[in-house]
């Protein structure tokens, strides 16, 4: 069993988007997949009510619950934690149980700075354990300026990026409206970058 954590305390970043994709194209992949909402908003606690999730969700209330991810969700292959909207204990003690955080960022320069707090957390906890991390560019326009602005931010903490980026799209919106993932719309760019990334995400772990 692996714990992958998405977090950035910025609201907005694309963490629940990316989480639901992901961990969807992971399912259908035929890994077991649970997934550990940890916003108070509970945005995809809210969503799985529709009741098309590919995999399994679970709600922590508290940090407690996040710690007791690794011994409670033992039998899964993969764990995937959705981050709280604010840099909480919450935020700790899921780098504390992950194999690998990753950090989704838009590319608006301004939005950058909260990515760099999960950063801290990670150089702090790297004293016990090395815990990977990688940045992931979500909600990606065709903004070479923007782009290049955030890659320098990114070099600059020298933790990696990931090759693979989300696009902005309608249907990223729309389907989790819906209760759907992209994997059940006919959009074939949207679940093929997805299904790009998940496999990059899993290699990680090869
Ligand atoms: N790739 C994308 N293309 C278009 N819209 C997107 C994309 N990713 C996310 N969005 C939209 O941006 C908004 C924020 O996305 P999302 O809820 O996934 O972010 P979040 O980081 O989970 O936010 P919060 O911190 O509030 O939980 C949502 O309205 C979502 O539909
Ligand atoms: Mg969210």
């Amino acid at each position: 069993m692996k714990v992958i954590s998405f977090l950035n305390p910025k609201g907005g970043s694309g963490k629940t988007t990316a989480v639901i994709n992901i961990s969807t194209s992971l399912a259908r992949s035929g890994k077991s997949i649970a997934v550990v909402d940890t916003d108070p908003q509970m945005s995809l606690t809210n969503w799985s009510k529709a009741g098309k999730a590919a995999f399994d969700v679970f709600t922590a209330a508290s940090e407690k619950d996040v710690y007791e991810i690794r011994k409670g969700l033992s039998d899964y292959d993969f764990v995937i934690v959705d981050g709280a909207g604010s840099l909480s204990v919450i935020t700790s003690a899921a780098v504390m149980v992950s194999d690998l955080v990753i950090i989704p960022v838009t590319p608006s320069p301004l939005d950058f700075s909260a990515a760099g707090s999960v950063v801290t957390v990670l150089e702090a906890q790297a004293y016990n354990r090395k815990v990977e991390s990688r940045f992931l560019i979500t909600r990606k326009i065709d903004q070479a300026l923007m782009l290049n602005v955030l890659k320098e931010s990114i070099k600059d903490t020298g933790v990696k990026l990931l090759r693979t980026a989300i696009t902005q799209r309608q249907v990223y919106v729309k389907s989790i409206l819906d209760g759907n993932s992209v994997f059940e719309t006919s959009d074939s760019s949207a679940k093929g970058e997805i299904e790009v990334l998940a496999k990059e995400i899993i290699s990680s772990f090869e």
